[in-house]
C-alpha cells in the first residue's frame, strides 16, 4: 500500500490528530489537502503537547516530508506563527512544502465571516470565524489570491486591487465596517510571501512522484464527513470537502492512486457549532463525558456538544468515503459508565429511517432509535492489547463493527502516542 487517506467520520474532532500521528511514523509523506486553520490537532509526544492548525503533524517525525496542498486555504500569518512555534520547540520545518495553488485567507475574509455570522442571527452556522467560508467563496468566484500570487508583486497588486475594491464596498456599504487600506495589505502580504517562498512548490508533482516511487503517502483529512459541504449536514457544514474525495482534488492525485481510506470516529459523538444532532446528551451524562474527555475545541476553546455514538452517521460515512475500516478513539472516556447507547436507526414521523436522510429538515426532526449495551468499570487507559480489554468494551467494539458494517482497525485509549491498539497493518 502506498496511499492512505484518513478522514473524520463524524463532525470533526474525532481524534484524527492522534491516529494520523500514529500512522505518520510509517509514512514518507504526509499531506493536508482541505480546510484551513479552522482545524486543530493536538498531538502528545513524550508528555509534550503540540497544537497544530495547518502544518501536518508528520512534521514531528524527523524524516517525514509534509505537504500543505492546493485544496487548503492558508492564513499566512497563522502559518508563519505555527512554523516559529515549532522551530522554538526544536522541530525542524524545512521538510514542509506548500502548494503555490493554495488560496490565501485574507483579513477581509475573517471580517466577512464575522459579519455574515452576525447577520444570520439565530440561523448562524457557528463557524470558527477564521474566514474559511469567505476564502472558499472567493476561490469559487475566481477572485481568490493564491500563495503563488504573493511571489509576483505586479500580478498580486492587480488582483488585490480588484478584489479589495469589491470587498471594501461590501464591508462599508452593506455592513458599515471600516474598509481595509490597500497599501497595508499589499506590503504585509508581499512580506508573508517572501517568508513562505522557501517552502512553495508544485506539490501535485511531489506527491504523485512519491506515490509512483512506492513511498507511503498519508493524506490527513481535517474536520469530518458530516461537515462536508456536499455530504454533510448542510448548511451547518464547512466550505470544503473533508470526505475522502477531497484528497484527490485537494492534492491533485487521481482516485485510482488511493489504496485505502480509514475513518476516525470517537466511541461517542461530539459536535461544535450549530445544527441538528439527534443523539445529543443535554443531561448529566453528557456533562460527565464532556469533562472526562476534555471536550473543548482546540481552535476556539468552545465547549463541544456531546452525544451517544450514531451508527446512522457512521454508515453514511462508510458509504461516502468508501471506508476500509474504522479507527475508534477515546474508548477510555467511557470507563465507568453503567450503560452505553448506540443509535442504530432514526424514527421520523412514526416511520423508521435506517439511512442518513438527504434533507436537512428530516434530519433535524429525526429521533434516535437506541440499542443499549452494558458498560465496564475498569480503567482501560494502560491496556495495549485488544484481548486485555474488559469483555464489555470488546463487545461494544464488536457491536460497532456489526451495525456500521466495516472492521475496527485501531482503538485509542488515551492521548499519548503509545496508548494505541492497532488491530491490523494499516499501510
Ligand atoms: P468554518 O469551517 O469555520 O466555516 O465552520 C463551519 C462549521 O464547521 C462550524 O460548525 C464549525 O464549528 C465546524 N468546524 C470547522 N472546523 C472544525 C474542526 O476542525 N473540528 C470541528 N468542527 C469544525
Amino acid at each position: 500500500m502506498s496511499a492512505v487517506v484518513v478522514v473524520g467520520a463524524q463532525w470533526g474532532d474525532e481524534g484524527k490528530g492522534k491516529v494520523i500521528d500514529f500512522l505518520s511514523e510509517q509514512a514518507d509523506v504526509v499531506v493536508r489537502h482541505q480546510g484551513g486553520n479552522n482545524a486543530g490537532h493536538t498531538v502528545v509526544v513524550n508528555d509534550q503537547e503540540f497544537k497544530l492548525h495547518l502544518v501536518p503533524s508528520g512534521i514531528l517525525y524527523p524524516d517525514t516530508l509534509c505537504v500543505i496542498a492546493n485544496g487548503v486555504v492558508i492564513d499566512p500569518k497563522v502559518l508563519l506563527e505555527e512554523l516559529a512555534y515549532l522551530n522554538n520547540r526544536g522541530v525542524d520545518t524545512r521538510r514542509l512544502r506548500i502548494s503555490s495553488k493554495a488560496h490565501v485567507v485574507m483579513p477581509y475574509h475573517a471580517k466577512l465571516d464575522a459579519v455574515n455570522e452576525d447577520r444570520r442571527g439565530d440561523q448562524k452556522i457557528g463557524t470558527t470565524l477564521r474566514g474559511i467560508g469567505p476564502a472558499y467563496m472567493d476561490k469559487a468566484a475566481r477572485v481568490g489570491i493564491r500563495i503563488g500570487d504573493l511571489l509576483h508583486p505586479e500580478e498580486f497588486r492587480e488582483r488585490l486591487a480588484r478584489v479589495l475594491e469589491e470587498k471594501n464596498h461590501i464591508l462599508s456599504r452593506a455592513y458599515g465596517v471600516e474598509p481595509f487600506a490597500f497599501d497595508d495589505l499589499y506590503t504585509t502580504f508581499l512580506d508573508y510571501g517572501q517568508a513562505l517562498k522557501p517552502y512553495v512548490a508544485d506539490t501535485a508533482i511531489i506527491i504523485n512522484d512519491a506515490i509512483d516511487r512506492g513511498e507511503r503517502v498519508l493524506f490527513e483529512g481535517a474536520q469530518g464527513t458530516m461537515l462536508d459541504i456536499d455530504h454533510g449536514t448542510y448548511p451547518f457544514v464547512t466550505s470544503s470537502h473533508p470526505s475522502a474525495g477531497g484528497a484527490s482534488i485537494g492534492a491533485g492525485v487521481g482516485p485510482t492512486k488511493i489504496d485505502r481510506v480509514y475513518g476516525v470516529a470517537k466511541a461517542y459523538t461530539t459536535r461544535v457549532g450549530d445544527g441538528p444532532f439527534p443523539t445529543e446528551l443535554t443531561d448529566a451524562v453528557g456533562d460527565d463525558i464532556r469533562e472526562r474527555g476534555h471536550e473543548y475545541g482546540t481552535t476556539t476553546g468552545r465547549a463541544r456538544r456531546v452525544g451517544w455514538l450514531d451508527a446512522v452517521v457512521l454508515r453514511h460515512a462508510v458509504r461516502i468515503n468508501g471506508l476500509s475500516g474504522l479507527a475508534v478513539t477515546r474508548l477510555d472516556v467511557l470507563d465507568g459508565l453503567k450503560e452505553l447507547k448506540i443509535a442504530t436507526a432514526y424514527e421520523y414521523e412514526g416511520r423508521p429511517l435506517t439511512e442518513f436522510p438527504d434533507s436537512a429538515w428530516v434530519f433535524r426532526d429525526a429521533q434516535p432509535v437506541y440499542e443499549t449495551l452494558p458498560g465496564w468499570d475498569e480503567s482501560i487507559g494502560t491496556i495495549r492489547r485488544l484481548e486485555d480489554l474488559p469483555t464489555n468494551a470488546k463487545n461494544y467494539l464488536k457491536r460497532i463493527e456489526a451495525v456500521v458494517g466495516v472492521p475496527v482497525v485501531l482503538v485509542s485509549v488515551g492521548r499519548e502516542r503509545s496508548s494505541t491498539i492497532p488491530l491490523r497493518e494499516l499501510f
